[in-house]
């Protein structure tokens, strides 16, 4: 089978030139320019680097970000007061605290503490609530980048077998909430997989759509799809290659090489899932603005 590659960088250049010229009419018409705060504890090289990437992205976007860098030892009442500063910033229409925190920060009780007005991570109990009733305000950037993916690339999830490997919060939860919405982009039938489920296999291989968010280095092998599967890779592991300057290369919860000799459409790691979802982070951050007007 050959395999059509859906180019997430591709994509998300276009999104991101449709919302940047929002954020100019929003700036000229309005003078709000749209304002996105990334709060940062400890310093995890990972988050690191996708902190200064949603920052870069959205001062590309032509709108204001700030990094706020806090040592790994600040406490729960500093880190609440940061917050509670940033909700009654009319400057900043976007609050977002980067995960994971520090084992000694409940991520619950301070993802609570966001102005839900503010939540562009869609992560606050109200907004997920919302999601999951069917009134979606701020979904989750990385499920809502993977709809915008799905439809983008003419693989609408309608009425189709979406299965998806992860129960996270801010993946596979949200995701099987958003793509069984009776809504554009939704109408699937999802199963959702996690590690104590049985006959993993089985029904993997029923999947038309399957979408793999656990964070095990090509977990997704050949035996677990079937001929014309669309092969969706959240994965972002750092595997060690001493071959490259970093000593480690990025690649993905799917066996990219053998999975896409059976997918009709598969996404890269990198440059496939990671580029929409700061995309989809810069829509919330938009739509945040233009609900304050
Ligand atoms: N860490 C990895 N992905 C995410 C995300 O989408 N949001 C936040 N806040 N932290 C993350």
């Amino acid at each position: 089978m050959t395999y059509k590659l859906i180019d997430g960088k591709a994509i998300s250049d276009s999104i991101k030139i449709e919302i940047k010229e929002s954020v100019s009419a929003l700036i000229r018409e309005h003078s709000i320019k749209p304002g996105l705060t990334v709060i940062l504890v400890g310093d995890d090289p990972a988050s690191k680097v996708y902190v200064r990437n949603k920052r870069s992205s959205a001062m590309d976007a032509g709108m204001c970000s700030t990094i706020v860098n806090l040592p790994g030892s600040t406490t729960k009442t500093e880190l609440l007061s940061e917050i509670e500063a940033l909700n009654s910033d009319d400057n900043c229409h976007g609050i977002l605290v980067q995960l994971p925190l520090p084992a000694h920060l409940d991520e619950n009780e301070i993802l609570a503490s966001i102005d839900p007005d503010k939540d562009v991570d869609g992560l606050h109990p109200k907004n997920v609530g919302l999601l999951s009733m069917g009134s979606p305000r701020f979904v989750p950037a990385t499920p809502s980048g993977i709809k915008e993916m799905l439809l983008r690339s003419n693989n609408d999830p309608k009425g189709k077998h979406v299965v998806i490997l992860g129960r996270s919060n801010i993946v596979g939860k949200p995701l099987s909430n958003l793509l069984s919405l009776k809504d554009r982009g939704g109408d699937a039938t999802v199963t959702l997989c996690h590690s104590r489920t049985n006959n993993l296999e089985e029904i993997t291989r029923s999947a038309d759509v399957l979408v793999a968010a656990i964070g095990i280095p090509h977990f997704v092998t050949q035996e677990m799809v079937s001929d014309g599967v669309v092969a969706i890779d959240v994965g972002v592991n750092r595997v060690e290659d001493n071959s490259r300057p970093r000593g480690y290369r990025l690649t993905g919860d799917i066996a990219f090489d053998e999975v896409s000799k059976k997918a009709s459409a598969i996404t890269p790691v990198p440059g496939g899932v990671g580029p929409m979802t700061i995309a989809m982070l810069l829509q919330n951050t938009l739509n945040a603005a233009c609900r304050s007007i």
